[in-house]
């Protein structure tokens, strides 16, 4: 049996306002939490139990997942009364975990779409008797991640935190967010402060000599932590880019209750949630329409995330935005790129360009 520890308790500043009410990972992609998502392959992978580090919003990942029996795992909650950082959670979270100290615990960022082979990173971790292993992955610009560069035995020979010159970007190789720890490296993390791990368990590793491994996994992966790159990660889901066991791609993915006029046309990856209406001939593509939302004829909504009951105004224009919980659109309006709407703000309708569009 192997147990890992989800970290789910940042705040998810990047994804504001969809993060107010709901934390990052349980925001729904492609229909389903991301959490959900990583705890149905980690599953796949021979994972039995789940610990999921929690802070902000506790309440909302026990809510909806219970005790995991609907999942298949088993569930544990490690609740933080202050955020721990990444190493302090995965500390505190290890007082929850049953298996012995030789063993090895997977450890996965919460907000990660990945199709990396789980299984064989345990398998190699504990073959080769490391401390540490990390699933690297390749980015064309590295420099909003953390660097990892390997020697040819994929021995790690540092750790370099977002770096800010040309000089100190030595590598395409970055975290990917999902390590295997032999158990006893995890105790060894100071408690009762917030501990950051790759800016100080992970560097304090090497340092103390010890064997840390870097596995560099082209499959397909994606942080999925600013509005721009959630909206791509669901897409890629629905359309089968993204790794969704038992998924058949299609181009939109229409969930129970919703309903889509026969001349509207949706697209491009997108997810229509619960109960959503898209009405007349309006257009929706690679976006995600959160539960109970409405899309109004002639709307056109791209690459955008619409919170829960948001209504989009007749003939209005959404493109690579974000609109919150209850927020309306006026008929006509424009949001462009970058555009963040907070729940409940009612933006004018601009008659000039309905009327044109209508
Ligand atoms: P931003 O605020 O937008 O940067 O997002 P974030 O708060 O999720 O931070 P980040 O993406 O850097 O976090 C990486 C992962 O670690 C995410 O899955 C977070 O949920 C998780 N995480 C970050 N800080 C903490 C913490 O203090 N406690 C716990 N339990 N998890 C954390």
């Amino acid at each position: 049996m192997t147990e890992a520890i989800l970290l789910v308790g940042g705040q998810g500043t990047r994804l504001r306002p969809l993060t107010i009410s709901t934390p990052k990972p349980m925001l729904p992609v492609a229909g389903l939490p991301v959490t959900v998502h990583q705890i149905l392959r980690a599953r796949d992978a021979g994972v039995s139990r789940v610990v999921l580090g929690t802070s902000y919003r506790a309440e909302v990942f026990a809510d909806r997942l219970g005790d995991g029996r609907a999942l298949g795992v088993e569930i544990a909650y490690a609740v933080e009364d202050e955020p721990l950082g990444t190493g302090g959670a995965i500390r505190h979270a290890a007082e929850k975990l049953t298996c012995g100290a030789d063993d090895p615990v997977m450890v996965l960022n919460g907000d990660v779409l990945t199709g990396v082979d789980y299984r064989s990173l345990v398998g190699g971790h504990v073959e080769s008797g490391a401390a540490l292993t990390l699933h690297l992955t390749r980015v064309a610009d590295p420099t909003a991640y953390g660097l990892v560069p390997t020697g040819g035995d994929g021995r790690v020979l540092a750790f370099r935190e977002k770096p800010q010159t040309p000089e100190e970007i030595v590598t395409d190789q970055i975290n990917a967010g999902c390590y295997v720890f032999t158990r006893s490296v995890i105790d060894e993390i100071p408690t009762g402060r917030p501990v950051s791990v790759e800016r100080e368990t992970f560097p304090d590793l090497l340092e103390r000599g010890l064997l840390v491994r870097g596995v560099v996994d082209d499959a397909y992966w994606l942080d999925l932590g600013t509005p721009w790159d959630f909206v791509r990660g669901s897409a890629d889901l629905v359309r089968g880019i993204a790794p969704w066991d038992g998924h058949e791609a299609a181009d939109a993915l229409v969930l129970e209750g919703a309903q889509v006029s026969d001349r509207a046309v949706v697209g491009e990856g997108t997810t229509v949630g619960p109960g959503v209406q898209v009405r007349g001939d309006a257009l929706v593509e690679g976006s995600v329409l959160l539960e109970g939302c409405v899309i109004e004829a002639g709307a056109r909504v791209v690459d955008s995330v619409i919170g829960q009951r948001a209504r989009i105004g007749a003939g209005a224009t959404v493109v690579g935005s974000v609109v919150g919980d209850d927020a309306v659109i006026g008929a006509g309006n424009e949001l462009r790129h970058g555009a963040r709407v907070w729940p409940g703000v009612e933006l004018p309708a601009t008659a000039v360009r309905f009327s044109s569009d209508a």
